[in-house]
């Protein structure tokens, strides 16, 4: 009100009003026209204010969204044009221009990013309307990862009951596949080799089931880690004795390198199927390659403070492209893969509070491994000190 009172009378009295006074009270409005353009530069929302013939102004979040480059003010819509980038936008705008106000919609670009954005119109006076446009992308974004993470969730825990479900089933096909067995080999049942070929099946496929659901329980289900300390050179000693006529009907010669290392908190069996995964999977990759070499390897990191296992392969290798998806759940190049395997191992390695790294000839030139080796898996466990293992442990 008062400062429409002080118009009307500055208008009506601009004919007596000296040369100092004007410029003075231009100044002045200068200066609150800049300040009102840096406080609608300062907020989060887009604002644009324009009539049916020409945009008035827009503030730096609206030129951000609308990717334009700056321009003085007025413009007329059409000049405008060549200088926006947002081009679905801008014709969203330009064609609301001359409508009646208020209302909102949402507005979605599909481009290679998809956009979301909140316009609202209102009319302030008979021709000029301000447009507000917020950028919900991001807020958009987090809401649809949040949505998958949950539903992630909630189908891991109901395919985690099926597959528990499946689980009994099939061991009473396991079981009766063996009682038909021990019948043919009593005379109870008569033999043949199509039975015994049927058998076979039955029992490869109950297996490889069974190998599929335990690797999906254990990919899925929590654990209390059950913690004992331990000598790792000790520990990889008695699982590499298990292996050992794995890799003699494979040919593969194994070596090992134990360092001095000390002792590590870690849970005894919950380890070894990380470790044992990591084997399964160094064998798998050089049942195709000429040399077939394993070497075992622990050391202590300083940096990390941790003791390291390298498991160390003569196999095919990872390719570039591969690289980033091997720990994937059911990511695999194996015709019988789970692509499990490496996804049970980082999270036990985890659980451990622990690393793996992984390295291969065909990624990295600088391979600092020697031939004939070509992957490297390296897990670090973290050595007592330091680590919050000790104080969950009796
Ligand atoms: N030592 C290795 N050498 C080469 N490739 C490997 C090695 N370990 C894992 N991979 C690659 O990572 C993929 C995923 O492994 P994994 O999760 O254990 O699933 P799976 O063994 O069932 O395929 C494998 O299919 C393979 O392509
Ligand atoms: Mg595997």
């Amino acid at each position: 009100m008062k400062q429409k009172k002080f118009f009307e009378k500055f208008l009506q009295n601009l004919s007596k009003i000296d040369e100092y006074n004007l410029k003075n009270i231009i100044e002045l409005l200068e200066s609150e026209r800049r300040t009102f353009r840096e406080v609608l530069d300062w907020l989060n929302e887009g604002i644009i204010v324009f009539d049916k013939d020409n945009i008035f102004f827009i503030n730096r979040e609206a030129q951000r969204i609308l990717r334009a480059v700056p321009v003085a003010f007025p413009i007329t819509f059409a000049e405008l044009d060549k200088h926006v980038y947002n081009r679905d936008l801008y014709k969203l705008i330009d064609q609301s221009r001359g409508t009646e106000g208020p209302y909102s919609f949402t507005f979605q670009n599909t481009g290679d990013i998809v956009e979301y954005y909140e316009l609202e119109l209102s009319v302030i006076s008979n021709s000029v309307s301000i447009m507000k446009i917020c950028d919900m992308t991001s807020q958009k974004q987090l809401e649809f990862q949040l949505n998958s993470l949950e539903s992630i969730a909630a189908l891991n825990t109901l395919a985690a009951g099926i597959a528990h479900e499946i689980k009994n089933p099939l061991s009473a096909i396991d079981l009766h596949t063996q009682l038909i067995q021990k019948g043919i080999e009593k005379g109870m049942l008569k033999s043949s080799p199509e039975l015994d070929r049927f058998i076979e099946i039955i029992k490869e496929e109950t297996s490889r089931l069974n190998n599929i659901l335990n690797d999906f329980l254990l990919s899925t289900r929590r654990r209390e880690l059950k913690l004992s300390f331990e000598d790792v050179n000790e520990y990889m000693k008695s699982i590499l004795s298990l292996f050992q006529p794995e890799f003699e009907i494979n040919g593969i010669e194994m070596d090992t390198e134990l360092g001095s290392i000390q002792k590590v908190f870690i849970d005894h069996d919950y380890l070894k199927q990380a470790i044992v995964n990591l084997l399964k999977n160094s064998i798998e990759s050089i049942k195709s390659s000429e040399t077939k070499k394993i070497l075992i390897r622990t050391f202590y990191n300083i940096a990390k403070d941790a003791i390291g296992i390298e498991i160390l392969d003569s196999g095919v290798g990872i390719d570039k492209k591969d690289f980033h998806k091997i720990f994937e759940p059911y990511y695999t190049t194996r015709e019988n893969g789970t692509g499990l395997g490496l996804t049970i191992v980082y999270k036990i390695i985890k659980e451990h509070g622990g690393e793996i790294a992984v390295d291969s000839r065909k990624i990295n030139e600088k391979f600092r491994h020697p031939e004939p080796y070509n992957t490297a898996f390296t897990v670090y466990l973290p050595t007592n000190r330091g680590t919050k293992l000790l104080t969950s442990t009796d």
